[in-house]
């Protein structure tokens, strides 16, 4: 069985970022999203992996490199433009052969991982197995509905009157079968192959598709307030340690991770926090719900519930919350009483702030 990692697309929702960086590549917990589905096709025994990319396929070659770092090969598949998800199959096609594959999407977190998917997926063979997880907001989602014995008897994307409460995750395991459906299916109304429209193809038709319903939690990381709740999510689980140096003027409270060479001077930093190498935080709060990615400087000011990005500085501003800052940043204050301050900041930008 091979993997199919999609990680091209174009990100519209989590501009300024994605002007000069991949979305799948934006860390959560100090670690880029896509690594944490690498980790889990590994986990599965998947070591055959083809990584679809667009525009920004230099920066996640760079990145991923050639995969052995997850002890798994990556091929990497260039989709000329991002025309859809069921586009990026027909782009792997060759590479793809006849083999069973999983379709993972690069900017999908899910904690349980895939490993039993995989194998009740192996054991029973159906023609396409989908993942699905119960929302509040189906209209926001692909939809299915189920028989009761977890066949998939319709999916329907984005409704306004959704038959069920069933969304589609971005998971999706396949036969080669998969192929004819995208060969036979035409452009949606936004000019997309859509994988919806090739599933539904193969339940027309009477191929089988089932379904999981997964208990654990997922969030496909389109928007910054869902990579904010990742991060928040994968933060819970963090470890201590301290490899940096803490003076005595300082407090870390409950977990809190501090990479080499960092500085913490006269700070209080409310976990859980992650902050990584070669970083500066003098004089601040940081905390709780915070990434501070490397050689980042957080000076007299205070940031929670926020990921910073490597390289960026902070500086006399109190109150920064709820905020997603590139690399290369530079924020200052500026003499005015600050109250709260949301920002989203793409790499490089320079802002000034009341403080
Ligand atoms: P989406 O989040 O549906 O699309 P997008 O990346 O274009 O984002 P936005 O809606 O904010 O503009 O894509 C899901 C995943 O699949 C994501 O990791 C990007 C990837 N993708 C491709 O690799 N090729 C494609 O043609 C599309 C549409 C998405």
């Amino acid at each position: 069985m091979k993997a199919l990692v999609l990680s091209g697309g174009t990100g519209t929702r989590l501009r300024p970022l994605t002007h000069t960086s991949a979305k799948q590549l934006v860390p959560v917990a100090n670690k880029p999203v896509l690594f944490y589905g690498l980790e889990s096709i590994a986990a599965a025994g998947i070591t055959e992996v083809g990584v679809v990319t667009g525009d920004t396929e230099d920066e996640v070659r760079a990145t991923v490199g050639d995969g052995s770092e997850f002890g798994i090969r990556v091929t990497y598949l260039r989709q000329e433009q991002p025309l859809g998800l069921a586009h990026a199959v027909l782009t792997a096609r060759e590479w793809l052969g006849d083999e069973d594959f999983v379709m993972f999407l690069g900017d999908n977190f899910l904690i349980d991982g895939i490993t039993s998917v995989v194998e009740e997926f192996s054991a029973s063979r159906p023609d396409a197995h989908i993942l699905l997880t119960k929302v509040a907001n189906p209209s926001a989602f692909g939809v299915a509905e189920v028989a009761a014995d977890g066949t998939v008897v319709r999916l329907e994307e984005k409704p306004e009157a959704p038959r069920s409460d069933l969304a589609v995750v971005g998971i999706y395991l396949f036969t080669s079968a998969v192929h004819e459906a995208i060969d036979r299916i035409t452009p949606s109304a936004r000019g997309e192959l859509e994988i919806t429209d090739a599933i539904q193809w193969l339940i027309d038709r009477d191929f089988t598709v089932r379904s999981t319903l997964m208990e654990g939690y997922w969030k496909d990381t389109g928007t910054v307030e869902d990579l904010l709740e990742v991060n928040r999510i994968v933060l819970e689980r963090l470890r201590s340690r301290t490899d940096g140096r803490v003076d005595e003027a300082s407090e870390l409270v409950g977990r809190v991770s501090v990479g080499r060479n960092t500085e913490i001077r006269n700070s209080r930093i409310i976990g859980p926090v992650v902050i990584g190498d070669g970083a500066r935080i003098h004089g601040s709060t940081i905390g709780p719900f915070t990434s501070v990615a490397d050689d980042c400087a957080i000076i007299d000011s205070g940031i929670e519930y926020s990921i910073v990005l490597e390289d960026s500085r902070i500086e006399g501003v109190r109150g920064v919350e709820a905020s997603l800052i590139g690399r290369s940043v530079r924020v200052t204050g500026a003499p005015r009483t600050p109250r709260t301050h949301r920002l989203v900041l793409g790499d490089h930008s320079t802002a000034r702030i009341s403080a």
